[in-house]
């Protein structure tokens, strides 16, 4: 049963990325109540309150720093915290430290929250949304991990930059894993509704999917060299989930989760495919038609995150 009085949303870790999340969340009136935990009390009591002068331009939105019993009632938790990738260094160089930070952090949730919605940000996405799932014991579908919705927005922007037209027109999907084996998933790729290829040849534009590719694969990498972190396009993507939630759309979205025995190789991977979100979390994972070289790159994926969850828990 939705609740309907108090739109509850916690977030935790306040830095660049959860304060940027936090402000999103008020921006879009997606919560009444946004909860800041953080290490640094004053870092998460700042952000609060810097963020909620702000509400009057708005809407009555209590933005404020708290502790981890602010989980009880909360519709949804975002894990945010972890120590950030530097500039060069590679989503999965992070993933044993931020595994035992993320751990404990799942550890203190559960001590509070019965059965709640967690959507976890930290890097590396995929295998710390297994870490998340795999602490709290909670359902596959309640644990979705932002994967690579990032890289399907990149994907999308680049393909709608190249083709002069709205980005709001591709339908287009980066599936596999956050990071270097992501598959940009050409073969279904839409615009306005119908083929890709038949609109770009309409128009006359012969796109490099190669380069587009690398290109989106590397947004991360790139906007870190140059300003050392990304948070917006981050913050946006987990608005986005956020908003499939809490109005119960059962929109289609890529993100990652915990693939269940019906995907057979796949199975115990998390890993990202477009799902349909609503309330209770991901209600399925779909499997998007790929031709024969996508099928392949998306196997590979698949098997780098299995190779790379067993050497983290060694
Ligand atoms: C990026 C971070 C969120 O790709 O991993 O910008």
């Amino acid at each position: 049963m939705k609740n309907t009085h108090r739109d509850k949303i916690v977030v935790i870790g306040a830095g660049n990325v959860g304060e940027a999340i936090a402000y999103t969340l008020m921006v879009r009136k997606q919560a009444n109540d946004i909860v800041l935990i953080d290490v640094n009390e004053d870092r998460a009591k700042g952000a609060a309150i810097d963020i909620a002068h702000g509400t009057s331009f708005h809407k009555q939105v209590w933005v404020r720093q708290g502790g981890y019993e602010e989980c009880k009632d909360a519709q949804m938790i975002i894990i945010t915290a972890g120590i950030a990738r530097k500039p060069g260094q590679t989503r999965l160089e992070l993933a044993k430290t931020n595994v035992s930070i993320v751990r404990s952090i799942t550890e203190n949730i559960m001590k509070y929250a019965e059965n709640p919605l967690l959507l976890v940000v930290s890097n590396p996405a995929d295998i710390i949304t297994k870490a998340v799932q795999e602490t709290s014991g909670l359902p596959g579908n309640r644990v979705i991990g932002t994967g690579t919705s990032l890289d399907t927005a990149r994907f999308r922007y680049n393909i709608s930059t190249k083709l002069h037209v709205n980005v709001e027109d591709i339908q287009a999907y980066v599936v596999g894993e956050h990071g270097d084996s992501q598959v940009a998933v050409w073969s279904s790729a839409m615009v306005g509704g119908f083929p890709l290829e038949d609109y770009a040849k309409q128009v006359g534009v012969t796109l490099d999917k190669k380069e587009i590719a690398e290109h989106t694969k590397n947004g991360g990498a790139e906007v870190i060299g140059l300003k050392g972190a990304t948070f917006y396009g981050i913050a946006m993507s987990v608005s986005n989930i956020v908003e499939a939630i809490m109005k119960d759309d059962s929109a289609i979205l890529p993100a990652a989760c915990v693939l269940d025995e019906s995907f057979g190789e796949w199975a115990g991977v998390a890993v990202s495919l477009p799902c349909r979100i609503g309330w209770e979390g991901i209600e399925t994972c779909l499997r998007i038609p790929m031709n024969e070289e996508e099928q392949a790159a998306m196997n590979k994926s698949v098997a780098i995150l299995k190779d790379f969850w067993a050497q983290v828990k060694e």
